[in-house]
């Protein structure tokens, strides 16, 4: 651990999360003007290095001011034509929100949901791929509800094989820069994510990253974007500009939490690119997953097949709930998040271990393991010295 431990609470919720000092730095930056070559390089980099987050060589980043949720919008106002059928696989809260946001499109929407804790089996998607013909079929990389881990490999997969021209659309919010994605080689068409999760910036930006299939589907269009700001004919040649270092303009960018993107991208990639990313998510959470086994609790995740590396939602015994816990974890420095999961927000809590969390030699999991651990004994978890619970979990 750093000897350089954080002297306020440590942010280590499911997003917005951590970031490292420089990128706090290069966000406190003065007033620039959006057509500074400073920042049109910046912006031209951050285009740029979103293609190597994603493993793409050829897909178009956008790059708009917003949150994580009007990637959602953009998606479906410019791929989506009212009527037209999406396929929606639904693990959880956010999995039912991109659904609300397709319907609010003019989207006809099936709705595939997941036991809690689970994703869909294989089975179940290609049978719903075979009886109707989906313009988009969605999947949440990691539903942040749930910490459930959406299989995007597998539905891209099963789409090539039954229907070629459905697009797949992933909500990698909770997950991109985090668990594995490969764009081109998996063959998605549409990633969707936000630059406050493992990205490991403030909020501010939403990034959408689009196959050239999907803004062929664009430019096809029989009926107008029913959008202004987020219309990609718009927003196309503002990233083609800045990526060719040249400025354009539609609508102001964020200029200072663009500059904060790009440090944080050029820290993600700087020691073995996205693989070495991928591994050290991946040893956090066998971790976390290990210390809450030895608390006696277990994940709602009901594998770990199906279990997420950014993050892990832990069921709570029926004797604590967030409220008794999250106060106590605070106490000892960490905040933590409850659950949101519809009927089921009181009985579970979640901790986010993305970004320099994850990816760096700061203590963060340490003071996290232990803060949870010791504030589930003082809510009344009986954790012995074998490291089981005496009372058991609900499921
Ligand atoms: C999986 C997922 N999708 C979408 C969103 C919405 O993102 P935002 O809150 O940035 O609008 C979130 C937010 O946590 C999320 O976790």
């Amino acid at each position: 651990m750093s000897s350089s431990a954080p002297t306020r609470p440590l942010c280590l919720i499911p997003g917005p999360v951590e970031m490292s000092s420089t990128v706090l730095q290069a966000h406190s930056t003065p007033a620039t003007a959006h057509t500074d070559p400073k920042f049109v390089e910046a912006f031209g980099q951050v285009i740029e290095k979103l293609r190597t987050v994603v493993g793409t060589e050829s897909a178009q980043p956008f790059v708009i001011a917003g949150s994580g949720t009007l990637g959602w919008d953009q998606t479906a106002a410019n791929l989506i034509e009212a009527g037209e059928n999406v396929l929606v696989l639904s693990n959880g809260y956010f999995g039912e929100g991109l659904a609300d946001c397709m319907e609010t499109y003019g989207a006809q929407v099936t709705r595939l949901r997941a036991e809690i804790g689970n994703r869909q089996p294989l089975a179940e998607i290609a049978q719903a791929l075979r009886a109707k013909k989906y313009k988009a079929v969605t999947v949440s990389q990691v539903d942040t509800s749930t910490g459930v881990l959406g299989d995007v490999k597998g539905v891209c997969e099963l789409v090539q094989e039954h229907s070629p021209d459905t697009l797949v659309v992933v909500d990698g919010v909770c997950a991109t820069a985090a668990e594995r994605l490969y764009f081109d080689a998996w063959g998605v068409d549409v990633v969707i994510t936000a630059s406050q999760k493992a990205l490991g910036c403030p909020p501010g930006i939403s990034v959408v990253v689009v196959s050239q299939k999907a803004l062929g589907v664009l430019s096809e269009r029989k009926t107008p974007v029913p959008a202004y700001y987020v219309n990609w004919n718009r927003w196309l040649p503002i990233m083609r500009s800045y990526e060719d270092r040249a400025v354009k303009y539609f609508a102001t960018p964020c200029v200072q939490t663009i500059f904060a993107l790009n440090t944080s991208l050029n820290e993600l990639l700087a020691d073995g690119g996205m693989e070495s990313v991928f591994a050290a998510h991946e040893r956090t959470s066998a971790r976390v997953k290990a210390a809450v086994a030895s608390w006696g609790l277990k994940t709602v995740a009901v594998s770990p097949e199906v279990s997420a590396t950014a993050m892990t939602a832990v069921w709570l015994p029926e004797s604590i709930t967030p409220a008794d816990l999250l106060p106590r974890l605070k106490a000892r420095g960490v905040v933590a998040a409850g659950g949101i999961l519809a009927g089921n927000a009181h009985r579970y809590f979640r901790l986010g271990h993305m970004g320099i969390t994850a990816t760096q030699d700061n203590g963060y999991v340490d003071i996290m393991l232990k803060a949870a651990g010791e504030a589930l004994e003082e809510s009344g978890l009986a954790i012995g010295s074998s490291g089981r619970c005496a009372t058991p979990p609900r499921l």
